[in-house]
């Protein structure tokens, strides 16, 4: 089954490699790409997004400029991980495809309102800035949408501090109104679950082995992800996290879950943006309970659906 996604993204070396991956598999069909400002400003994210899809021959996809900054506090970019462009460390082609009208918010409604309900799957992997005001602004679209697999949270580590990671934290708010907000389904794939996704040396190597020209971007993404990663965060190899979303989608035993209420800290001294999800007691039915977060990655699975799809775009 052909799985019709909106890509919430804010690029970002591992938005990138989500759009990739997105792109380049034949069981998923980009509807559109909705930018919000996170891991750099809004105006960077979008140029982002629109010139990887120039890479991946993609230019067919529309992009949709949105939020660029959160609801409340003001944007503390990632600037550390991602640099200066949000894409350090790879040359970008230039976007022959102008930059679609509409703000994004509106376009997420449109969209989902006028498609076959149950049809549309949202993936978040930025700030939930844009998804937040979608849901205020048109609250039947709640009902509508298919599922919602985003990117971001924890249930027990943070990258923004002990427990918050960075798209929570950046908007709070944002997402303290869509973890409430009574979707079909929401997968939570956090850090738990990212933090598997490392770009081995190994897996590295392999991506090169393909050959083509993207994978070689791909590679130089990974070089600089690498170094921040090791400089700012000490870990040895890079979590890629975004595109374990579209992972999940393509092929659901790659991501094992686990459903729990989960709910967003807006006012800990100690836990602003942590995800809490309650892990005690045996699992709830689906009736009682409709979010869930990811647990275990099938490393080799997934690295070779990314091989795949950057094969696939050739
Ligand atoms: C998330 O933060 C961003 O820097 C990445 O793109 C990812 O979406 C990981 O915490
Ligand atoms: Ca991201």
């Amino acid at each position: 089954m052909v799985r019709k996604i909106i890509l919430d993204c804010d690029p970002g070396h591992d938005d990138a490699v989500a759009l990739l991956l997105a792109v380049g598999n034949p069981n998923i069909d980009v509807v559109g790409v909705t930018t919000v400002g996170g891991n750099q400003s809004l105006d960077k994210v979008t140029y982002n997004a629109r010139a990887v899809l120039e890479k991946a021959h993609a230019t067919q996809i529309p992009v949709h400029a949105g939020c660029g900054r959160p609801l409340i506090r003001p944007l503390k970019d990632a600037a550390n991980i991602h640099g200066e462009t949000g894409l350090d460390g790879v040359i970008l082609p230039v976007p022959s495809r102008p930059l679609d009208e509409g703000h994004a918010v509106n376009w997420i409604i449109d969209t989902i309102m006028n498609s076959e309900p149950g049809s549309i799957t949202l993936v978040p992997t930025g700030p939930l800035t844009n998804i937040a005001l979608a849901v205020r602004m048109e609250p039947r679209i709640v009902e509508r949408v298919k599922e919602v697999v985003l990117m971001g949270g924890g249930y027990h580590v943070g990258n923004c501090g002990p427990v918050a990671e960075f798209n929570i934290f950046t908007d709070p708010e944002a997402a303290h109104i869509v973890f409430n907000a009574s979707w079909h389904r929401l997968t939570m794939v956090g850090l738990d679950l990212t933090h598997q996704a490392l770009c081995t040396p190994e897996v590295q190597h392999r991506i090169e082995g393909i050959g083509t020209d993207l994978a070689w971007f791909v590679s130089g993404l990974m070089d600089f992800f690498r170094k921040t990663y090791r400089d700012d965060a000490s870990f040895a190899d890079p979590p890629v996290h975004d595109p374990c979303t579209v992972a999940y989608l393509i092929d659901s035993s790659i991501v094992a879950t686990r459903r729990c209420p989960i709910d967003v800290e807006l006012r800990g001294e100690l836990t602003t943006g942590m995800t809490v999800a309650d892990l005690n007691g045996p699992e709830p039915s689906e009736d009682e309970c409709r979010t869930q977060v990811a647990t275990k990655l099938d490393f080799d699975k997934f690295w070779n659906l990314v091989e795949d799809a950057i094969r696939t775009i050739g």
